[in-house]
């Protein structure tokens, strides 16, 4: 029993116990943060992913500004059950102009990280008004009054403001993104718009979400959802690790 000899003494002895948690701790800390200053990102860098395209960014805000992560997470993890249920697992890269990421913590209804292309716009749009028409047993609340929410100049406006504060924390938008953010806002709702909306958002999907002529909060949420999870082509990628 030589090795716990002394661990009597440390118990009983509250400023030793202090000291040497406190060493344990400092050594700990510094094995796990050290090496991150050694690295030159920690997110590996995946091809496809994009900054958000301004109506993209629009169903974001919708999305936080509804809680909707209060009952749906956006992070596959990868365990067997997850990727079977949902797809690839989320890589860190998707989630890199996420700010605040989302997520979540909980999950009511299913992960919705790889939510873009599972269902046709129509789905969503009975899905959002009536939950349970689609899904009978959904507890969803109804989402209808996006149907009503006209978005205006004022509403692409304040977007491409939400743009200037990501450029301050490092998305990579442009000069000819910022000039367009207005009118690529209205473009991307529109199948005749401007098509240099897809140039500049690679993979952006650009049509008449909701089926109204007007664009309103719910093409805004529907381009958000249909989008999620669809820029990195999983047939091609190759994590860094195994390359
Ligand atoms: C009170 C909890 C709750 C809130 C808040 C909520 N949902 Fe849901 N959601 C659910 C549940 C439960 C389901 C599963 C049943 C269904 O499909 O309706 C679901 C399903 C979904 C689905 C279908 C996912 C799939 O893979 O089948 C989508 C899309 C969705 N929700 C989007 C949203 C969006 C967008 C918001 C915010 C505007 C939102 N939800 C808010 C509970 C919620």
């Amino acid at each position: 029993m030589s090795i716990f000899r002394h661990h009597k003494k440390i118990e009983t002895h509250a400023t030793l116990l202090l000291v040497l948690s406190f060493l344990v701790v400092t050594i700990g800390g510094i094995v796990q943060i050290v090496p991150l200053f050694y690295l030159e990102n920690t997110i590996e860098e995946v091809e496809g992913v994009r900054p958000y395209s301004p109506l993209e960014i629009a169903g974001r805000e919708i999305y936080l500004r509804e809680g909707c992560y209060n009952c749906h997470s956006q992070m596959i993890r990868p365990m067997r059950d997850e990727v079977e249920r949902y797809g690839h697992y989320s890589l860190a890269a998707e989630s890199m102009y996420d700010h605040p990421f989302q997520w979540g913590s909980k999950r009511t209804g299913p992960d919705l990280a790889r939510l873009g292309g599972r269902y046709s716009d129509d789905w969503h749009v009975q899905h959002m008004i009536d939950p349970q028409s689609v899904v009978p047993e959904s507890i969803m609340p109804s989402y209808g009054f996006m149907m009503n929410r006209t978005l205006g100049t004022s509403d692409a406006e304040h977007v491409r403001d939400i743009m200037r504060v990501y450029r301050v924390l490092g998305h990579p938008y442009d000069d000819e993104m910022m000039d367009n953010a207005v009118s690529d806002f209205f473009a991307q709702a529109d199948l005749d718009g401007d098509p240099g909306v897809v140039d500049r958002y690679p993979g952006a999907q650009q049509r008449n979400f909701d089926g109204q002529p007007q664009v309103t909060e719910m093409d805004a949420i529907i381009a958000y959802m249909q989008m999620l999870g669809t820029l990195v082509d999983f047939e091609t990628f190759v994590p860094a690790a195994s390359r």
